[in-house]
């Protein structure tokens, strides 16, 4: 008789949606056509790998969940350092149990679903011994090579429906209104929030702001008769003064100071120099939760049966991507060298300015 083909599934990091319509993608497809295969879900992203805390999931439990947010497996974020190694809280290695647990379980392959950070460990994974396969998931759209990620487009429409709403009441009020958006390291989200909702400025980490400028855009639109101004920020967008500080420094700062986050400066900052009421809203992890839109669905979907591809055809070491269109896969060390910034001069920021939207540059 043939050997069993035996595969561990696990998502891990910060959820988006997508993750189930993406298991789901990888599960249905190992089961249609691998006669003989066990899948192996791990709890809580590594920390089921850590603990060999797994479900044996047979094809009935791929049913049911395209359109379910969240993880039916849990995730969580592991700590990850120097790119040396995988660390639990303590700081001690804990890939000898991965392995561990992957011997145990006879694993052929791992099939990780994971942001920026998961693609590194997966490439320690790699190297450690294991054969594992990646998807791209995050709302950050941030993951290097691939042209999108799934979670991407549902908070794209979340973020959208809330600067939408907030329009309304902004002009009401004559205020300016500040919505800040996830992003810590690219402005992907609050760009494409930014364009869709049509807010006045969008202040993203790759185009660092001066303040003034942004005052100066407000004050224009109060010449020109406009009652209010919207702003869409993404969390790590940065002024050109501390574009300049070390990581260090910028660390210092940012803990030294009393604001929760960026918004809340800026809000200080613009109410001093216009005189304007200015308000903030955070929309946070709402960005993250609920059911995947249709396209998050079907690119998870494409993104999953493509990653059951690459298990039956044993062609590890890979992330599958997006490129061009087309559904096709990356080496996990390629994906896992550098962060995907908005280049400056896209074609989505230059008709932003086009339009008349302000960046602060
Ligand atoms: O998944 C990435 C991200 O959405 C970032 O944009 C944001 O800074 C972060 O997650 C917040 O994650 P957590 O759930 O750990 O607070």
């Amino acid at each position: 008789m043939k050997r069993k083909m035996k595969v561990g599934l696990l998502t891990s990091g910060g959820d988006c949606q997508g993750l189930n319509a993406a298991l789901r993608g990888v599960g249905k497809a190992l089961y249609e056509s691998v006669d003989n295969v066990e899948i192996y879900g791990m709890y809580d992203g590594y920390r089921g790998l850590i603990e060999n805390d797994h479900i044996f999931m047979q094809a009935s439990e791929f049913s049911g969940i395209i359109a379910l947010g969240g993880t039916i497996l849990g995730t969580s974020r592991q700590p990850y350092s120097d790119g040396k190694a995988i660390l639990d809280d303590k700081g001690n290695d804990v890939m000898p149990q991965m392995l561990d647990t992957y011997n145990k379980l006879n694993l052929d392959c791992l099939v990780v679903l994971g942001g920026n950070g998961t693609q590194k460990s997966s490439e320690l994974l790699m190297k450690a011994g294991m054969n594992v396969v990646t998807l791209p998931k995050t709302i950050d759209n941030d993951i290097y090579g691939t042209d999108v990620t799934f979670g991407f487009q549902s908070a794209v429409d979340i973020a959208t429906t809330v600067i939408d709403a907030i329009h309304s009441t902004a002009d009401a009020h004559s205020r300016v209104f500040i919505i800040e958006l996830m992003g810590r390291d690219t402005g992907h989200l609050a760009l494409h929030s930014g364009i869709a909702s049509g807010a006045d400025i969008i202040l993203i980490p790759e185009i660092p702001y001066n303040i003034n400028n942004v005052a100066a855009a407000i004050e224009k639109r109060k010449k020109n008769g406009k009652r209010f101004s919207i702003i869409a920020v993404a969390e790590g967008a940065i002024d050109i003064t501390d574009i300049k500080l070390t990581k260090a420094q910028l660390l210092k700062k940012e803990t030294d100071s009393h604001h929760p986050s960026i918004s809340y400066k800026l809000a200080e900052e613009l109410h001093a120099l216009t005189k304007q009421e200015v308000r903030v809203t955070v929309p946070g992890h709402y960005q993250r939760g609920g059911s995947p839109c249709p396209y998050d669905r079907v690119l998870a979907t494409m993104f999953g049966t493509h990653a059951a591809k690459l298990v039956r055809q044993g062609k590890y070491g890979h992330m599958v991507a997006m490129q061009g269109g087309l559904i096709t896969e990356i080496p996990i060390p390629e994906a896992a060298s550098r962060i995907k910034f908005m280049p400056v001069d896209s074609p989505y920021i230059l008709a932003a300015k086009e339009a008349g939207t302000g960046f602060g540059d």
